[in-house]
């Protein structure tokens, strides 16, 4: 039976001895385990139901363990982890005979990251490993960013969760891969994408990338962070309305209310019209929506600029059947 705790050493002990814990992010909660356990790790992939093909971040301690990790770091690399680290980005970059091809799916790259929440920043100063974790939740379900929505996914299935409060961000980290040198979005997150190019200049968008969860899969993982009720995106309100056979519906939205019989409960992110609060209510919006009794959420696009590209990205692969 799961225990919620604050209690950073028992955690550790936990992981010292092959288990699964799960742990706070400023992003969204993670299923961790130690990187050197291959039960441990087998472990994530059975309880959270994820796909073999599909590999798993590294959490380190700090930006100077980077290089016991990854190999060739591009110059570009090397500055997004000295500006945004500790933080929301995720590196992909060539890894090092350290990290174990079960973490990495069999590939020669490694996705890898420091965290900033300072429970979990705790954590890994009290370990002699790193920590994979994919987000806590079983696959193709929406995130979890309270303990309480960990506990609900995991009840059974593992001993602790490490209670850092609702995550920060509220949306997973945003991952940069390069290929031939140049920097390469892999999948829009928690820091924006003009922050990171303000930083590097341009990143490349592969559409290909952008919709699908595992590059060396095309299109399989396409849907992705979804709840269990039905979700439309509209693009013309009245029309869709009238032609959606159901009576019961909520609408999730920014900041303004969408009047129509057929809407019996609004659902609004941010009422001061804040993008930033609006990613960080999206998921435990979602997850309270699916504890009622809904035929479906209808949903409108977020503005496409700054962290709402990143809030539609995720309601696109929720709207997908
Ligand atoms: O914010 C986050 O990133 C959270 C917290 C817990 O750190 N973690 C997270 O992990 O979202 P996960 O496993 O749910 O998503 C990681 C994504 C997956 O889509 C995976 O395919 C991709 O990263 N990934 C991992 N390793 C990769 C690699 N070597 N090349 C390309 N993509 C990779
Ligand atoms: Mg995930």
């Amino acid at each position: 039976m799961i225990k919620k705790s604050t209690d950073v050493v028992k955690a550790a002990n936990y992981l010292r001895e092959n288990n699964v814990v799960a742990i706070p992010t400023e992003t969204v909660y993670g299923l961790a385990a130690n990187i050197f356990s291959k039960t441990a790790v087998a472990s994530i992939y059975k309880i959270k139901n994820r796909p073999q093909s599909n590999p798993l971040i590294v959490h380190i301690k700090s930006e100077d363990e980077l290089e016991n990790y990854a190999k060739d770091i591009p110059e570009k690399a090397k500055v997004l982890a000295k500006t945004f680290w500790p933080g929301p980005l995720t590196l992909v970059l060539n890894k090092t005979d350290l990290i174990p091809d079960y973490i990495s799916a069999n590939k020669s790259t490694v996705a890898i990251r420091v965290p900033s929440h300072p429970l979990l920043a705790s954590l890994l100063n009290e370990l002699e490993f790193p920590l994979a974790a994919p987000s806590a939740n079983p696959s193709n379900c929406v995130s979890a960013t309270t303990a309480e929505s960990v506990e609900n996914y995991f009840k059974n299935e593992i001993p602790l969760v490490l209670d850092g409060g609702p995550c920060e961000k509220g949306l997973e980290s945003t991952i940069i891969g390069f290929e031939n040198g140049a920097p390469v979005l892999y999948r829009l997150g928690a820091l924006t994408l003009d922050t990171i190019e303000n930083v590097i200049g341009k990143v490349f968008l592969k559409n290909e990338l952008l919709n699908q969860d595992s590059p060396n899969a095309p299109g399989m993982f396409l849907k992705h962070y979804a709840p269990k009720t039905p979700l439309y995106i509209i693009e013309n309100e009245f029309e869709f309305l009238e032609q959606l056979n159901f009576e019961n519906i909520a609408f999730l939205g920014f900041d303004r209310p969408l009047q129509h019989s057929k809407i019996k409960e609004q659902f609004l992110l941010s009422k001061n019209g804040d993008l930033n609060e609006a990613a960080f209510n999206l998921y435990r919006t979602l997850e309270k929506i699916d504890t009622l009794e809904f035929d479906g959420i209808v949903v409108k696009w977020f503005p496409n600029t700054g962290i709402g590209m990143s809030i539609n990205d995720r309601i696109k692969r929720a709207s997908i059947k």
